[in-house]
């Protein structure tokens, strides 16, 4: 093998497309898919693609469910991209509640780092609740697409931290799905057997029109 021959085996085995097979951090300006975001170019990629500092901050809980969700999916921190995997912060303030929702694409497991949680899901076919408070140091895992929920069960904020099985595992809240956006009332009311009053009061709380 002359000279050349082996500077262009060695280009291809150590050019900077063999750094793509170990990471992709999500080039965010593009479209995502369900298959991830185009990967930035390895040249551009530095060490602070891959360290998100935000779940070491209390999320702002002044709303509406007493509680905040931080999260660390590939839109906040784009080093997860294509790895499977990502992570939130929950804080819990005490009258607050994660309610029922799902992630479309992802299995969730819960490490309570304060307080004490109630957190729950719901089988998809047989309906069985799976329900525990769970106290400091515990873990509860909720499996992929099933509805859960988590509430303050303590007099004092609760803290977890949660990591997904997709760096971009989706989050519909069921009563934000149902109230706040313009599905009629009447369609609603069919759809779901609840009565008006509850309809029209939870459209108003949540900001639903129709
Ligand atoms: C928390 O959110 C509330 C409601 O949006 C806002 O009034 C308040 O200033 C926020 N607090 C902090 C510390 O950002």
């Amino acid at each position: 093998m002359n000279m050349l021959h082996f500077a262009v085996l060695f280009a291809l085995l150590f050019s900077s497309s063999s750094h793509a097979a170990d990471f992709c951090v999500a080039k965010l300006k593009g479209a995502g898919s369900p298959a991830g975001y185009a990967c930035r170019m390895p040249s551009k990629v530095t060490v602070d693609d891959f360290v998100f500092t935000g779940l070491g901050f209390a999320g702002n809980t002044t709303n509406i469910i007493s509680a905040a969700v931080t999260p660390a999916f590939v839109q906040q921190f784009p080093g997860v991209n294509g790895l499977g995997l990502s992570m939130a912060r929950l804080d819990i303030a005490p009258a607050g509640v994660i309610p029922m929702h799902t992630h479309p694409g992802a299995s969730e497991i819960l490490f309570v780092v304060q307080g004490k949680i109630t957190a729950g899901f719901i089988s998809s076919s047989a309906n069985t609740v799976y329900v525990k408070t769970l106290k400091k140091g515990d873990v509860m895992v909720f499996p992929r697409g099933l509805l859960h929920f988590q509430i303050n069960a303590a007099g004092i904020n609760a803290i977890a931290v949660v990591s997904f099985s997709d760096p971009d595992p989706g989050l519909q809240i069921t009563d934000f799905a149902f109230f706040a956006n313009d599905l009629s009332s009447e369609l609603l009311e069919k759809s779901t057997f609840l009565d008006d009053a509850q309809v029209k009061k939870l459209k108003k709380v949540l900001g639903g029109t129709g």
